[in-house]
């Protein structure tokens, strides 16, 4: 029996879009174990309990490409990730799935190689690098191979999750991005991505505050997160640093450096009537965790 924690993420964190990723507080913990005959999910969120679902194909994905054979697998889920809200809840599932692969197989997880299957699987590896190596990491793909690097965030920073009381799916939220992107506005991401990964780790604030605009994607998906201007504007007038779509939204993230901001926002959101929760969360510099437990 072997028990994985697997974690939120926050990709794109603003200019960073499809490369930079973070690695959050909140997490999923699945136990795995071999069973003689169905797959069985006990969870307490509404994840399909059937082979199609994410954590089962990502094993047996996995298990293949190791070659192994399993008949059944029994998979116990706590999940705290919200799912479909820009959290990397998917990216979660997969790369539980195939770390699970590995240990039921009785192989030691290596984690570039549960990034290279897991990213495969995902098709976006700006989830699946923070979830796996855990702070924050920038991902791209070398000579056909998914590789990154990481870099640390100050502790000073928090993130605000403020999580719409709707779900938006990955596919919608880049159907709706353009085809064709001017040069300058990917000259305005590129150096504001610089930004981005100096302001977080050196704890700017100033550089931050800059650092979090983007051009690539935030402008079109808004569109499809109904309150967002309100909620943005609550988050400046509150003091945040600043804000970003999370991952394909449609949660969005609200960096703070203090505890009272946070509650202030909730508070001003709440006397909107705007109905989303809000949780506040940190990096964790871990990643995905593995643990035997007989
Ligand atoms: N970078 C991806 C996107 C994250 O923004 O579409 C979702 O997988």
């Amino acid at each position: 029996m072997h028990k994985i924690i697997s974690y939120a993420t926050s990709a794109n964190v603003g200019p960073g879009f499809d490369c930079i990723g973070l690695c959050l507080s909140v997490f999923n913990t699945f136990i795995f174990s071999e069973f003689d005959d169905a797959v069985i999910i006990n969870n307490n969120a509404d994840t399909i309990k059937n082979k199609e679902n994410l954590i089962v194909k990502s094993f047996y994905a996995a298990a293949e490409i190791l070659g192994k054979k399993f008949k059944g697998l029994k998979i116990n889920v706590k999940s705290n990730i919200p799912l479909s809200r820009g959290l990397g809840s998917s990216a979660a599932c997969i790369t539980a799935g195939v770390a699970a692969a590995y240990l039921l197989s009785g192989q030691t997880p290596v984690k570039s190689d549960l990034y290279e299957i897991s990213a495969k699987i995902e098709g976006h590896p700006d989830n699946v690098a923070p979830n796996i190596f855990g702070a924050g990491t920038v991902s791209y793909i070398s000579e056909g191979k998914y590789k990154c690097m990481g870099f640390k965030v100050s502790d000073k920073y928090k993130f605000l999750a403020l999580i719409p009381d709707f779900k938006l799916s990955t596919q919608k939220a880049r159907e709706i991005l353009p085809d064709m992107i001017n040069r300058e506005d990917v000259v305005y991401n590129l150096s504001r991505v610089n930004l981005l990964i100096s302001a977080l780790q050196y704890g700017n604030d100033d550089l931050l505050r800059e650092a979090l605009d983007d051009k690539l994607h935030q402008p079109y998906r808004c569109q499809l997160i109904n309150r967002y201007e309100d909620v943005i504007k609550i988050c400046k007038k509150c003091g945040a640093i600043g804000t970003y779509i999370s991952g394909a939204g449609p949660t969005v993230m609200a960096v703070v450096n203090d505890e009272i901001t946070p509650k202030i926002i909730t508070k001003k959101i709440a006397e909107a009537s705007i109905p989303w929760r809000s949780e506040l969360m940190k990096v964790n510099n871990e990643g995905l965790e593995c643990f035997k437990l007989n």
